[in-house]
């Protein structure tokens, strides 16, 4: 669904985005992990069409970005980093004059609001929406005409832990639909949980892709992190799981039911990602 080759982009005289190459097949969440200025807004803008002056080829839907016609937003979904509606218009009334954009027929109304369980906000006006409302509107927004490609940029920014969950689970059906997902985070919790293939993107270049299962595995060593009494002092102890059969100490600690606490202690994105860029998400 998405080709990019070569593809370089500069806001000045020298390169932000250089040489680029990625691919994102139907059905798949690709997510773009990076701190704050890694170049995620600007790799969406570029996808969405909103940026044309760059060089390479990017085709989304089979169609050269730059070149794009009025049908390709008929096929694309975008849920812009920053929510913009009418503020003085309802949450109903913002859907349904968006929804009039599209020649296609739209999701119902209400049923979009209900998805977001803003149903109770339907006619308020939006100019009295929390952050976190207007976050799960913009969200909605983007689904309405059914697109094929969804362009998500921090979709979860702002939501309770209750809310980013349910949005989470909307994006995993979409894609269990058939959508194929861009979707941008500093997240390593939601790249982790919802992106079938992550990018790692730094200084405007991709670092690092895979499955977040394979970087998490490709990297870091998963550790045995145990505790026991010396002389009733408690002391903790790591080691590699992959040896763990060589620590003596621990199979002593094994034979005489010692052991105060055990666990194995798994590398988490973020480790991995400020292994690979030597930079921190946040
Ligand atoms: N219109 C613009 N003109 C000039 N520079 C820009 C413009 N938009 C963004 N930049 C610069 O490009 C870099 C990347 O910005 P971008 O918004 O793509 O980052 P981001 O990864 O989305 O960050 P965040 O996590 O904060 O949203 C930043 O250094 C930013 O200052
Ligand atoms: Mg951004």
């Amino acid at each position: 669904m998405i080709h990019v080759q070569n593809l370089t982009f500069s806001y000045s005289k020298f390169p932000f985005i250089e040489n680029m190459n990625f691919e994102v097949g139907k059905g798949e969440i690709f997510g773009f992990l990076g701190p704050s200025g890694a170049g995620k807004s600007t790799l969406q803008k570029i996808l969405i069409g909103l940026l044309t002056n760059y060089t390479g080829s990017v085709q989304v839907n089979g169609c050269e970005t730059k070149r794009k016609n009025r049908n390709f937003y008929e096929h694309i979904g975008i849920d812009f980093e920053f929510p913009s509606f009418y503020e003085k218009f309802t949450a109903a009334e913002n859907l349904n004059f968006f929804a009039s954009l599209y020649q296609m027929p739209c999701i119902p109304t209400k049923d979009l609001l209900a998805m977001v369980g803003l149903s109770a906000d339907a006619d308020k006006k939006v100019s009295g929406f929390s952050k976190g409302m207007k976050s799960r509107l913009n969200f909605v927004k983007s689904l309405l005409h059914r697109p094929d490609i969804l362009f998500l940029d921090e979709p979860t920014s702002g939501l309770d832990p209750t809310n980013s969950k349910q949005m989470k689970e909307i994006i995993a059906d979409c894609r269990d639909k058939g959508t194929t997902i861009i979707l941008t985070t500093h997240n390593m919790y939601d790249a982790t949980e919802l992106c079938d293939r992550v990018a790692f993107i730094v200084d405007g270049s991709i670092k690092a892709l895979d499955t977040p299962h394979n970087l998490m595995l490709a990297k870091k060593e998963n550790i045995l992190e145990y505790s026991y009494l010396e002389n009733g002092v408690e002391m903790q102890k790591q080691t590699p799981l992959k040896t763990v059969s060589e620590d003596t100490l621990l199979q002593n600690l094994i034979a005489e039911n010692a052991l105060l606490t055990i666990h194995s202690k798994e590398p988490s994105l973020e480790d991995v990602f400020r292994e690979i860029t030597g930079r921190e998400l946040k």
